[in-house]
Parts: structure tokens; C-alpha cells; sequence
């Protein structure tokens, strides 16, 4: 497997990091995740936007212009033979005697990007959905910097797996108001149905803005179906008709069991069922675009 580091497109064997690097030091980097149908990488401009948004939250000088990342990115889709990828992009402060402090003078970043094969979800799990428990949104307020530090968000899904689910929907605890509500699972964004309603949580530091969660809105404005952005109490996540998980790897997925109870009646429901037909027109029209 050829990945990308520092310049240079190697075999995956010979590309090394010096362990004084900050990433492995400090976990002080950022990183994105962006699928490729057709050897066309999916939304690359919104991906990239949010890349710079979080180097703009952890004040890491961007080491390339979009044009640049546009063009390393063909490069390594071009570089891997299938069809349908998943790219990952990775980028820390450097490497630096190890002081918290940001290295005065700045050293150079590291920048690191694979790429791995995206397998569409299982039909059998589309037809049933995947389980998932609910967990204490216990991580820091600057969710929506895409980080590498991930510590809590591992824990939070090892959770998920431990009970034998896919995923850990995540609620965050108020303590000046004591109210209780959801912000995202512990690798996706989550969506609740109720009443033919789409609901989402509203983009904040709590959250990392999906690119999938914005595809999802966006097919829904143009298709008409009732949605509200608004905050998602811990009470209605328990009482919805539907719960839908999204990312990028994992596109728009139901999830009919949470803490072992059915989600409404067990099974993925119509909004799922349209919201899948939905996005899969629209990831085809998008690559069809020149
Ligand atoms: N994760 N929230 C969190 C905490 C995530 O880690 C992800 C995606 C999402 C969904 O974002 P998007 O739709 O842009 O993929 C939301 C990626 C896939 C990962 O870390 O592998």
C-alpha cells in the first residue's frame, strides 16, 4: 500500500515518524476522513474546509493551499486501484523536544494521508440496523475540532462494542441547567425521526460538524422532508420513532436497538428507508458532475 508522508509517496512499510513527533508525543494534530466513489474524492471542498477550521482551533499553520491538497489527493486516489476509497488525512505540529508549549521557532508539520478500501455497509445490516447504548458525553468543549486526540471518543465507543452495539450515542450533562441532551455518537452524528419529522442537534463546539450530517440536510430541504435543527433531549432520544447514524464511512445507517430496547417498532423505518434511496442518488449525481 502506497501512502503519503511528508513530500514523498511510499510504500507503507518504509513510512516512519520520529517518536519525539507531537502527534505520538501530545496527540497534537488534527485529522479528516473523506470517502472516494469512483476514484472522485465526495465533497473534497467541504473536507477541506473543515481541515482548515480545525488547524484554524489548534492555531497549526495550514502546510498546503487547497489546490495543493487537491492535487496530493488525486494523486494518491490515482495511486489505489479501487473504486470506492476512504482517504485519511493527518496532520501534527511536528517533531520538537517534548514541551506542551508550541516549538518556538515553528518546526515543520507532518503530513500524513492513506488510503483504504470503502465497503459499502452490509445489506443484512440496512435490513435489520445496528444496536446501539447510550454513554456520558464525557469529552472537552472543542468537539468540532477534528483531532487526533481521540482518547475519550475510543473509550466511548469500546463501550458500545463491549455491550455488543455498533455505537455510543453520546449525552451531554448541563450541570447549570441539570438538562440532559444529545450531541453525537461516539464516531458519527446522529438523527432522530419523530412523527415523519427529521430532527438534528445544532452545529456547536459539542459536536463536530459532519459532512454526511450537512449531505443529509441538504437532501432533505430539497426533497421536502419536515426538519428541525434544534437541541434533542436525552428523553426523546428513548421516546423516537427512528434513530439514524451518519458519517462518512458509514454514509446514513438505522439504529433499531438502544440499551437493548427496540428503537419504535425494531426495524429501520421509512425515513430511513427514504433517506438511503435519497443519498445514494445523490453521491451518483455528484460524481457524475464534470
Ligand atoms: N468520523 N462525529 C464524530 C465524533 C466523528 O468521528 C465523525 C466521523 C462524525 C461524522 O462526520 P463525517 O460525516 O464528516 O464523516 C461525527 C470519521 C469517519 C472517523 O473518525 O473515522
Amino acid at each position: 500500500m502506497t501512502v503519503y508522508l511528508n513530500g514523498k509517496f511510499l510504500p507503507i512499510e518504509e513510512a516512519y515518524v520520529p517518536v519525539l513527533d507531537r502527534g505520538f508525543i501530545f496527540g497534537d494534530g488534527v485529522y479528516e476522513v473523506i470517502p472516494v466513489y469512483s476514484q472522485r474524492a465526495f465533497r473534497l471542498k467541504e473536507h477541506l474546509k473543515r481541515l482548515q477550521s480545525s488547524l484554524d482551533g489548534i492555531r497549526l499553520p495550514n502546510p498546503h493551499t487547497v489546490d495543493e491538497w487537491s492535487a496530493l489527493v488525486e494523486e494518491l486516489i490515482a495511486r489505489h486501484a479501487d473504486e470506492d476509497q476512504y482517504l485519511y488525512l493527518h496532520i501534527t505540529r511536528g517533531v520538537a523536544k517534548r514541551d506542551h508549549a508550541f516549538p518556538q521557532p515553528p518546526v515543520q508539520p507532518t503530513v500524513f494521508m492513506m488510503s483504504s478500501p470503502l465497503l459499502q455497509p452490509a445489506a443484512e445490516l440496512l435490513n435489520t440496523g445496528v444496536s446501539a447504548v447510550t454513554a456520558l458525553d464525557n469529552r472537552w468543549l472543542r468537539c468540532d475540532i477534528k483531532a487526533i486526540s481521540l482518547l475519550p471518543n475510543v473509550l466511548l465507543r469500546q463501550q458500545a462494542v463491549d455491550a455488543g452495539c455498533a455505537e455510543s450515542i453520546l449525552i451531554r450533562e448541563d450541570s447549570d441547567t441539570s438538562e440532559s441532551f444529545m450531541t453525537e455518537g461516539a464516531a458519527s452524528n446522529i438523527f432522530l425521526v419523530k412523527n415523519g419529522t427529521l430532527f438534528a442537534p445544532p452545529k456547536n463546539n459539542l459536536m463536530l460538524p459532519g459532512i454526511t450530517y450537512d449531505v443529509v440536510l441538504e437532501i432533505a430541504e430539497a426533497n421536502h422532508i419536515p426538519c428541525q435543527v434544534r437541541k434533542i433531549t436525552k428523553a426523546e432520544v428513548f421516546d423516537a420513532d427512528e434513530l439514524l447514524l451518519t458519517s462518512s464511512t458509514k454514509e446514513v445507517m438505522p439504529i433499531t436497538r438502544l440499551n437493548g430496547k427496540p428503537v419504535g417498532n425494531g426495524k429501520p423505518g421509512a425515513m430511513f428507508a427514504r433517506m438511503h434511496n435519497l443519498y445514494q442518488e445523490f453521491k451518483r449525481e455528484v460524481m457524475r458532475q464534470p
